[in-house]
């Protein structure tokens, strides 16, 4: 594999999620497997799970990690072909891509969507730029519109949690007061195509996510029907796809709640806000499946690794 940029460059779901298992029992057993290599985590957005765990991941592989805040840190990039670059912007995404390539054998990107303009969101500017220019493969840590190592993580948990067939798997929107990305409710809906599971997706008419992405799948406006005989109920918040950043509804009564929560587990990417998507009792209760989720981001980012390094 040379990226890992979508859900949908794995091959097979239940061979990968098996193979990061294996090596969360025995996570040094390939300690030497990227001595000599490098990756370069370059952060445009605030993270505490991904920095970490990607870089415990690679650590676990024998790579040495740079860490940088391109956001905060480095020069304003421009990704517009033939632009007169006598704005704000001071380097091309060209020789910035091509430069960190210098220094590294893999390079993971995380920049989120700006949701004020759609179509610059969908093209992924940063994320392909680094693609199309870096000379070296290059990882999602979160883009405007997936959050595929997220996703595997969640892959992983629900493998390790369940214990049925065929589970009841919701993802229910959750009102949050501010304006947030479709990124995660999208990777996690990808995956669950993958899987065999009765999915339903749970949110207020008006926050759609994109149909391209969610054919196929059962959408139900009523979330404690949504919610009935559910194994695991995956809470997030996004914003408008259709109106695009907008807030439309903050209704509280979406917050989920443990009388809605049932007997089911309960997922969540974090960070979250409590007592505004998620009560406390549900976070505080043994059904709450988020820390597992976080550990498992470290094997789900190590089996990327592992593949990518092995095909270096
Ligand atoms: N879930 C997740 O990606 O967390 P961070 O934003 O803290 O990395």
């Amino acid at each position: 594999m040379k990226h890992y940029l979508s859900i949908n460059d794995i091959d097979t779901l239940s061979d990968w999620v098996s193979a990061a298992r294996k090596l969360k029992e025995n996570p040094k057993k390939f300690k030497t497997l990227g001595q000599d290599k490098t990756i370069c985590l370059l952060f445009f957005n605030n993270s505490l799970r991904t920095r970490l765990s990607t870089q415990k991941a690679a650590m676990n592989l024998g790579m040495e990690v740079m860490v940088m805040n391109f956001g905060s840190e480095g020069w304003a990039l421009e990704y517009g072909d033939g632009t007169l670059m006598n704005k704000g912007t001071s380097e091309h995404i060209k020789e910035a891509a091509m430069v960190v390539s210098q220094f590294c054998d893999i390079v993971a990107i995380r920049a989120f969507a700006s949701l004020t303009d759609k179509e610059k969101d969908e093209a992924e500017v940063v994320l392909n730029g680094f693609k199309k220019y870096a000379s070296v493969p290059v990882v999602n840590m979160e883009s405007s519109v997936g959050h595929p190592l997220q996703a595997l993580a969640d892959a992983i948990t629900l493998n390790e949690q369940n214990a049925k067939k065929r589970p009841k798997v919701v993802l229910s929107w959750a009102p949050h007061p501010k304006a947030l990305p479709h990124a995660v409710a999208n990777s996690f809906v990808q995956m669950m195509k993958l899987q065999d599971a009765d999915f339903v997706i749970t949110h207020p008419e008006g926050y759609e996510l994109n149909t391209q992405i969610t054919a196929g799948v059962t959408i139900e406006h009523d979330q404690k029907k949504a919610c009935e005989h559910a194994d695991f109920i995956y809470v997030k918040n996004w914003s408008s796809y259709t109106d695009y950043g907008q807030i439309k509804n903050e209704d509280a009564n979406w917050m989920m709640t443990k009388e809605k929560l049932g007997k089911a587990k309960f997922m969540h990417c974090l960070p979250v806000r409590r007592n505004v998507v998620v009560e406390d009792a549900v976070l505080d209760s043994k059904q709450s499946l988020v820390i597992e989720q976080a550990n498992n981001r470290t094997y789900a980012a190590q089996i990327v690794l592992k593949k990518i390094v092995e095909a270096l």
